[in-house]
């Protein structure tokens, strides 16, 4: 066992002994589980993102997500979900610990990824009625602990009002994990924590194939900045890291086609928190082209003709919030703006450490943020609204000069063939009509104004008063002349 390893299975074991007294009080009521299970996982995804943050946050490794099946054949509903990793496991107190609400030894940590000590019996019996913890550190045996909705729901495992959770009980493995485990470590499993959720009455989707399907695309997205220090599989396919900013030449997407996202200069600035903590905020930017998600890139990328990118930028379509590399919410709406299809274009992600979950509202469940008035405004003066409309329109001048190159754009110029048609010694091609022209050049300074210091910004504003005036004036002209 690494030296960290054994620090944190030692601070475990020091607080599990502390708790040994508190335990009688963590005891809780059958309408309490009842009503836990609906706490509000947005769906499966979410809520097995939980036992993966408590994996990764183990030092696993390895992290395999397996299901197991009772029929044989078609198209089938898991029957058991396990989530296997290799990190550094637990000493049978603190597993009995682990499985209760509010059991942590990690209480308000802002170092990683769980600070509540909900997560896992939250997230295990909102999918399923019953679940088991196997554990083990290394050199010691496995030992494993259940929690059963159904034995506490009908009154079986409570007494004086209590829950009566045995301790853990060494154990050995059923047959599937064991084979799941052999595939996985071949060299042997040396500690590490098995997670096994059955009796499965809240799985969202109605085969394991579309439970498989979502969660290689959601945790790609999700841990994009922590695969490359753990192995994550579903059923057996490795989960690839997906940049929902496609700026990472490593991940998946980013180099599906020729077209490339492009990165704005990130900002990043510091806090210091009430509470005396340093929490630092990244904001990182990029636009795509409007071929991006495209296959057939002269066409737009709808239909048949949306290439794998597409589900992404939709799914993933507002600011991100990462929180500690793990990305926690999309919001489409700020105090500013909100997201509109064509911004699917532009990609936006704040990154914050946690020591900030306050400001940002980072709940329980840390599947949302609720952003505060404060935050906001620390992201306004940071340039966060700026750059929206900077890359805003970055993606309208790529459009509209994708109109007027592209094969797209040949029924609008020919529904205008009564406007004047440039000559190219102007330096504009051919075709191009007049009004598209002026359009990208209204384009071009709104563009160069948006990113230029405050006098530049000042000279344009006022080319385009004098400008607008000059267009008034003629329109007036013109309607005295009409009369
Ligand atoms: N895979 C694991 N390996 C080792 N220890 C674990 C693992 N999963 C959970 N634990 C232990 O069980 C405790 C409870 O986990 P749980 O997810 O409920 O809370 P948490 O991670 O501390 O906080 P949060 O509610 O924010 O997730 C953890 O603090 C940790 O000590
Ligand atoms: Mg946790």
């Amino acid at each position: 066992m690494s030296r960290a390893h054994t620090k944190v299975v030692a601070k475990q074991n020091k607080y599990a002994a502390r708790s040994r007294v508190r335990n009688t009080d963590l005891i809780v009521p059958e309408a309490f589980i009842r009503g836990i299970r609906h706490l509000g996982y947005q769906s499966n995804v979410e809520a097995l993102a939980e036992l993966v943050d408590n994996a990764i946050q183990a030092y696993a490794e390895s992290i395999d997500i397996v299901f197991s099946f009772q029929d044989v054949d078609g198209e089938r509903k898991p029957s058991q979900i396990a989530i296997i990793d290799d990190g550094h496991g637990m000493d049978p107190a603190m597993m009995r610990i682990a499985l209760l609400w509010g059991g942590t030894h990690r209480e308000n940590d802002r170092d990683g990824l769980g600070r509540f000590g909900y997560g896992l019996p939250c997230a295990a019996v909102s999918i399923g009625r019953r679940f088991t913890i196997y554990s083990k550190t290394k050199g010691h045996r496995l030992h494993a602990v259940k929690l059963d909705v159904d034995a506490i729901v009908s009154g079986n495992a409570i007494s004086s009002r209590k829950i009566a959770i045995p301790p853990a009980q060494p154990a050995i493995l059923p047959p599937f994990l064991r084979r799941a485990i052999r595939q996985a470590h071949p060299t042997g499993w040396r500690a590490g924590t098995i997670i096994v959720i059955d009796h499965l009455d809240r799985l969202d989707w109605s085969t394991a194939s579309g439970l498989k399907r979502n969660l290689i695309r959601r945790f790609g997205v999700t841990y994009h900045k922590l695969l490359s220090a753990t192995r994550l599989t579903i059923d057996g396919t490795a989960v690839r890291p997906i940049d929902p900013l496609f700026l990472n030449p490593d991940a998946e997407l980013f180099d599906l086609d020729e077209d490339r996202a492009i990165a704005l200069d990130p900002v990043s600035f510091k806090l210091h928190t009430a509470e005396g903590r340093i929490g630092e905020v990244v904001l990182r930017y990029a636009w795509i082209p409007p071929s991006f998600a495209a296959t057939d890139k002269s066409r737009d990328a709808v239909g048949m003709n949306a290439n794998p990118r597409f589900p992404i930028i939709k799914q993933y379509h507002g600011v991100l919030f990462s929180r500690n590399g793990r990305l926690i919410d999309v919001r489409p709406r700020t105090p500013w703006t909100i997201f509109m299809n064509n911004d699917r274009y532009i990609r936006v992600e704040v990154e914050f450490s946690a020591a900030l979950d306050e400001a940002f509202g980072v709940t329980t469940s840390k599947q949302q943020v609720s952003v505060t008035p404060e935050m906001w405004d620390h992201l306004r003066v940071a340039g966060l609204p700026k750059a929206i409309e900077h890359l805003r329109t970055k993606v309208r001048v790529a459009k509209s000069e994708r109109l007027a190159q592209g094969p797209v754009a040949a029924p609008i110029a020919t529904r205008n063939t009564s406007q004047m048609k440039l000559p190219s010694a102007t330096g504009i091609p051919n075709g191009i009509t007049a009004s598209q022209a002026l359009g990208l050049l209204l384009d071009e300074i709104e563009c160069r104004s948006s990113s230029a210091k405050p006098s530049v910004q000042a000279a344009y504003s006022s080319l385009l008063k004098g400008w607008s005036e000059r267009l008034a004036s003629l329109t007036l002209r013109s309607a005295r002349s009409d009369t």
